[in-house]
């Protein structure tokens, strides 16, 4: 599974072209495509700054030798060509569930700042429907527990808060994590919409309709996978 994620990795960033305004996911596999990239550019690819989706890749990112761009500034970019990231759950539509790294906010706003968002999984992340991995929610940590409340009664879940090392798991932004155990997602539009009514949600893990590519690693290959609606 490693392998795959590294063949991936190296696949999407074979994609990547001298100057592009590139975005860098979070997770494993997007950390593989940072250090590809990293050999790329010491080769000689000349690319601006790029913007990354966590503290933890914008670390990775600059040890790798690539420059990040200071995005809380208020000439930061506003646009990108190419934004790469991980998935923890892709389904035939190429609808996703993120936020297994608990970066989904970032990346959900990097991903929508880009013309080109290609997605890359090893083959474990494929389903036939989403939501056995538990949908995370980014809410402000103010009345976690009136948020909580509200999402279990708009939703029928019992969400849970994301810990580590059994204190609340504090996100980039300074919010917490609610992990909601969906099962199935028959209507994820209904998801969204519920989730989007409650005030104290600041973003979750459902990125509909987001990703162009899907490059999925398996046994030795990659696939590619473009959205339907293409
Ligand atoms: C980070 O919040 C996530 O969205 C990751 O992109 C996702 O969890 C995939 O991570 P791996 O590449 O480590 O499986």
């Amino acid at each position: 599974m490693g392998e795959d994620k590294r063949r991936v990795a190296e696949a999407a960033a074979l994609l990547v072209e001298p100057g592009m305004r590139l975005g860098l996911g979070s997770g494993s596999t997007a950390l593989l495509f940072v250090e590809a990239l990293g050999r790329r550019v010491a080769d000689g690819l000349a690319l601006p700054a790029a913007v990354a989706t966590s503290r933890a890749t914008e670390e990775a990112a600059r040890r790798a030798g690539l420059a990040i761009a200071d995005m809380a500034h208020e000439a930061a970019p506003t646009a990108l060509d190419l934004a790469v990231d991980g998935a923890d759950e892709v389904d035939p539509a190429l609808d996703l569930v993120k936020g297994g790294g608990a970066c989904l906010l970032r990346e959900k706003i990097v991903a929508a700042m880009a013309t080109r968002f290609v997605v890359i999984v090893d083959g474990s992340k494929r389903v036939a429907r989403l939501g056995a991995f538990p949908l995370p929610v980014e809410v402000v940590p103010f009345a976690v527990a009136a948020t909580r409340e509200a999402i279990a009664a708009r939703l029928g879940v019992r969400p849970t808060l994301r810990r580590v090392d059994g204190a609340p798991l504090l996100t980039d932004n300074g919010n917490l994590i609610l992990d909601c155990p969906l099962g199935a997602i028959d209507d994820a539009q209904r998801v969204d919409a519920a989730l989007r009514a409650v005030p104290g949600v600041v973003e979750h893990g459902l990125f509909l309709a987001m990703a162009d590519d899907v490059l999925v690693g398996t046994r030795g290959d990659v696939e590619r996978l473009t959205a339907p609606r293409q």
